[in-house]
């Protein structure tokens, strides 16, 4: 059954950022959404960091393509998600290896020094920490991975080092930003 019209989500759950739809109809003049769907929506998600509802209703308004169709897209790929994500990404390996070498002592750890649980997005969306199955490194367990780089033979103090730099960098960031 097709979803109802869009609406800005809004209750609960972390603050949604403005969303410029006007990018939207961009996207969608450079990518083939008949032909490319999937490309399309992995450039939106790009750009706003998830798929929030009105960016997909934009993109079934302009495409023609029912807003269901591109819903079974989403929830079929795991790559797409429709929540807000940090701008930091944090995914630690919690697959055989590296659970038996600790990983849950260094989710602990981030959990303590980025003030996020496991799972979850913190409030100002600036991280997300997320436990994930084998990346494919057990040689170096325990691992994880940080935005595009990945750690590993890590220790719980080797983590809360670069949750600290992570932190600092973030406000730095935010003190750009608000410069700006
Ligand atoms: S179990 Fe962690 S990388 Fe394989």
């Amino acid at each position: 059954m097709p979803r109802p019209e869009a609406t800005p989500a809004t209750a609960g759950g972390p603050a949604v950022p403005d969303v410029d739809l006007t990018r939207v109809r961009e996207l969608v003049e450079e990518t083939d959404p008949h032909g490319n769907l999937i490309a399309l929506l992995q450039r939106a998600q790009e750009l706003y960091g998830y798929l929030p509802e009105p960016v997909v209703a934009e993109i079934a308004r302009l495409s023609g393509i029912p807003a269901s169709r591109i819903y079974g897209i989403i929830t079929f790929y795991a790559q797409f998600t429709t929540v807000p994500t940090g701008r930091h990404k944090c995914f630690v390996c919690h697959g055989t290896a590296c659970h038996v070498a600790g990983a849950t002592r260094i989710t602990e750890a981030l959990e303590q020094e980025l003030g996020v649980a496991d799972g979850t997005t913190r409030d100002d969306l600036e991280f997300t920490l997320d436990s994930v199955a084998c990346m494919g490194a057990c040689s170096q367990a325990p691992v994880m991975r940080v935005d595009d780089e990945t750690y590993g033979n890590l220790t719980a103090d080797e983590a809360r080092r670069i949750a600290r730099r992570l932190l600092d960098q973030s406000a730095t960031e935010q003190g750009g930003a608000s410069d700006a």
